[in-house]
């Protein structure tokens, strides 16, 4: 009980809920949800107990940029959580603390994808190359309703192939099938509230002990097993192969890191765990994204109508949609933006950690707390949004039909941990949407119950939509 009623001085307020457990009982299908209805009462700034651990939640864009983006290093750490510490084993770039470790590597993750055409030329030929086969595999369901989550995550862990070994994958391979279907597609199996039991001192021990029993381990991380396999085979061969005058891929642009012997962190395990990093962070997060664009698609026939015909108008029915398009599309980009911030794919972002002890608004925080950013309460705010739960992207456009950008949306999560694979993922969803309207109209399935236009998707790290079939007739 003293444990549970003891808090750091000064800490900002918030539920305890009961002991041992914290609020965790009290956590319903969508954490993102119950944050926000305890941010209204304790502020934007407010802790919660979740197991025996003290969490911050920010709850507003304000706070989040105050300590985020002003405070920036300070709020750049990732916890040092036990599932996290077994997948990674500290290695790769997403779930390594702040630290010269991660600074090293993040820089040379951003070089690279820029070098591979991210932003440039380079990459949308890859992506654009990769859209031919998805539409043929649209179009084998001769207007037969069918699910196209598998379809995308194809396409978009071929967009990943791509950039780390030079090339696209045949959609049957089986490696590939691992690859794409196995690691990148269950986060949104990972609860929050499992997170935070898992963690807390006397139940995380009982539960922990999995980890130390290598049937029940291999279980759990069954779906990371295989892709590593696959990644160290790639890594041989290109060792095999390697030409410093001809840097093939990401993989190569790692070897060659390692020959100049620069820095120590340049190792095979970390370039292992670096090439599943950008599956695992890249393939669910873009599929779900553009499996929400195509329920949109879907409930708003009209919608969809006015997106083909800038479509038509800009680029034509045949000519392959390119980035320098978007410019004359604006209501594909208010399109985009409102399905970023309708539908928020990582809900409460990546957990990070506050490296050292901080005064924000008022409240101490001591070092190593662990922090939250409600995105999806950003996205959701009445006092920006007019009537956030409807799916409106004419509210992106100014009275003369332009663009207008908004610092409320931020779906990438902002400061210096932002996602790193942003630029790759818009470039991705627009090419993807834009040739998918192009070809095709998307139709409900006249055999299923219509899916609810509110329908709100599973959601745990990531907020995807349950399992829907839907019509590609093509245009
Ligand atoms: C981190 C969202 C696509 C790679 C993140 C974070 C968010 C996010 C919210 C956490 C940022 C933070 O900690 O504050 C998204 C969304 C995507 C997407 C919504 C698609 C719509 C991608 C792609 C890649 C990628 C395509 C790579 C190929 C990463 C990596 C990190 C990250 C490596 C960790 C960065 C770090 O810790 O320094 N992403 N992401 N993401 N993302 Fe993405």
């Amino acid at each position: 009980l003293y444990y549970w009623y003891k808090r750091p001085r000064n800490f900002p307020p918030g539920p305890r809920g009961i002991p041992l457990l914290g609020m965790v009982p009290f956590l319903g299908k969508h954490t993102e949800k119950d944050f926000r209805k305890w941010s209204k009462k304790y502020g934007p700034m407010m802790s919660v107990r979740l197991g025996q651990n003290d969490w911050i939640v920010l709850g507003d864009h304000k706070t989040i940029n105050e300590c985020l983006v002003k405070g920036g290093n300070s709020f750049s750490g990732r916890p040092d959580h036990p599932v996290f510490k077994q997948v990674t084993k500290n290695h790769g770039v997403a779930m390594v603390d702040y630290g010269d470790h991660w600074k090293v590597q993040r820089r040379f993750g951003l070089t690279t994808l820029r070098g591979f055409g991210v932003g440039k030329r380079g990459m949308e030929d890859r992506i654009v190359e990769e859209i031919a086969y998805l539409n043929n595999a649209i179009r084998s369901n001769n207007g037969k309703p069918f699910d196209i989550a598998e379809l995308m995550a194809n396409g978009v862990s071929n967009n990943i192939s791509s950039i780390v070994m030079g090339q696209r994958m045949d959609y049957n391979d089986e490696i590939f099938k691992t690859l794409s279907k196995k690691a990148p597609n269950r986060l949104y199996l990972v609860t929050y509230s499992w997170l935070y039991v898992y963690n807390s001192d006397t139940i995380g021990k009982i539960t922990k002990l999995v980890l130390y029993m290598p049937f029940l381990r291999n279980l759990l991380f069954l779906f990371l097993s295989k892709p590593k396999e696959a990644i160290v085979n790639w890594v041989s061969q290109h060792k095999s192969t390697y030409d410093e005058h001809n840097v093939r891929d990401f993989i190569d642009a790692f070897i060659g890191e390692q020959k100049k012997e620069t820095d120590v962190s340049f190792t095979d395990l970390q370039l292992i765990q670096y090439v599943r990093d950008l599956y695992v962070a890249g393939t669910e997060t873009t599929t779900g994204t553009l499996r929400w664009a195509v329920l949109c698609l879907v409930h708003h026939p009209e919608k969809q109508n006015k997106l083909r015909k800038e479509i038509f108008d800009v680029i034509g029915r045949e000519k392959t949609p390119s980035m320098k398009d978007k410019a004359q599309m604006p209501y594909t980009c208010a399109f985009m933006q409102e399905l970023f911030r309708f539908r928020t794919l990582a809900p409460l972002g990546v957990p990070h950690k506050i490296s050292n002890d901080v005064q924000v608004q008022g409240w101490s925080i001591p070092k190593g707390t662990w922090l939250v950013c409600n995105l999806w309460a950003v996205h959701n705010d009445p006092d920006v949004w007019d009537e956030p739960s409807k799916f409106k992207p004419e509210r992106h456009l100014d009275e003369k039909g332009n663009f207008v950008q908004s610092k409320y949306v931020m779906p990438f999560s902002v400061g210096p941990r932002h996602c790193l694979g942003e630029q790759l993922a818009r470039m991705e969803i627009f090419i993807f949407l834009v040739s998918m309207v192009q070809k095709f109209e998307f139709l409900p399935d006249p055999n299923e119950p219509r899916l609810s236009e509110v329908q709100q998707g599973v959601s745990g790290f990531m907020c995807v939509p349950h399992p829907f079939k839907q019509i590609a007739k093509e245009v």
